[in-house]
């Protein structure tokens, strides 16, 4: 999904987020658990001030274990609470559900205290575009299939949806934009799909890919493609991957288009490894 977020767009939104924020006791941020750092908006603290806020590590199934331990334990150091998940698979809901009750602890009581029973917790979602707001809207409410409004300034009711117990989600997801603010956030968006291909040209995109699963290890591309990567660049690499592929076209040369597409896409699937892109600092 391609979003241009021009400020105008930027201003929309964020007013849009504050005024649902005030329906709410608590707030998921969610983020992309192959990229922590990059797929968190820059302005999410600004706009979320006080709200207790838990930040769930989406699609943790793609990324490294251990990293998304590193990670985890990194969002705790700032007291920021944090659970792992993937919601595809229904994996760390349990956990969600246990935290909104812990991180409203105190605003229930204090519902209590003033005589209000029976009053739900409400919380709402909010990430990025691509992120698996959907996804995550849908397997905590069991539904299936259903694409929930992720278009910034459409209006639509808001509408809440039971989750277990007293505990409600706004069925409309809160859509930030992304940081923009340099290349490496911008490669490692457009690595992951957040941002679809408009960064780079699909061939350069997967030359970039293929050089930063290098840098990680070799192990990812050697062993997916059953290839030596030892003293070749990532154009000789490409070549390689499309030969075996089959991606070829009139006359034996490449089709690069081809080849590119299958690695992104096999990068964003899992399919390479579990690859997380960037740890803390
Ligand atoms: P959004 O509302 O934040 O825009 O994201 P959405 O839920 O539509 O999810 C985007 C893509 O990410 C979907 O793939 C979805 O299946 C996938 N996804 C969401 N959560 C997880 C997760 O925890 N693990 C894994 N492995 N995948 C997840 P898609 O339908 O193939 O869409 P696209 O990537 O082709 O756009």
């Amino acid at each position: 999904m391609n979003i241009n977020w021009y400020p105008g767009h930027m201003k929309k939104t964020k007013e849009s987020i504050k005024k649902n924020l005030s329906l709410v006791d608590i707030v998921y941020e969610i983020i992309d658990a192959r990229i922590p750092y990059s797929s968190r908006n820059p302005d999410v603290d600004g706009i979320l001030g006080n709200k207790p806020r838990l930040i769930i590590m989406n699609k943790s199934d793609l990324a490294d274990a251990e990293s998304n331990k590193i990670w985890k334990s990194y969002f705790e150091q700032k007291k920021i609470p944090v659970v792992n998940v993937d919601s595809l698979n229904n994996k760390g809901l349990d956990q969600v559900i246990n935290m909104s009750y812990v991180l409203t602890e105190e605003k229930r009581k204090a519902l209590e205290n003033r005589g209000v029973k029976n009053r739900p917790i409400r919380a709402m979602i909010i990430g990025i575009p691509n992120v698996g707001k959907s996804t995550l809207i849908n397997s905590l409410s069991k539904r299936k299939g259903a694409k929930v409004g992720n278009r910034p300034g459409v209006t639509k009711a808001n509408q809440w949806i039971k989750i277990k117990g007293d505990l409600e989600l706004l069925d409309t997801p809160g859509i930030l934009w992304p940081k923009f603010e340099d290349k490496e956030v911008g490669l490692n968006l457009a690595f992951t799909g957040a941002i679809k291909d408009e960064l780079l040209d699909i061939e350069s995109l997967s030359f970039e890919l293929v050089k930063r699963l290098n840098l990680i290890s070799t192990k990812f591309i050697e062993n997916r493609y059953n290839i030596s990567v030892e003293d070749k660049s990532p154009y000789d690499i490409i070549v390689e991957i499309g030969t075996k592929r089959g991606c070829i076209i009139r006359g034996g040369e490449i089709d690069f288009n081809k080849v590119s597409n299958i690695i992104l896409d096999e990068y964003r699937k899992g399919v390479i490894g579990r690859i997380t892109l960037e740890l803390p600092n």
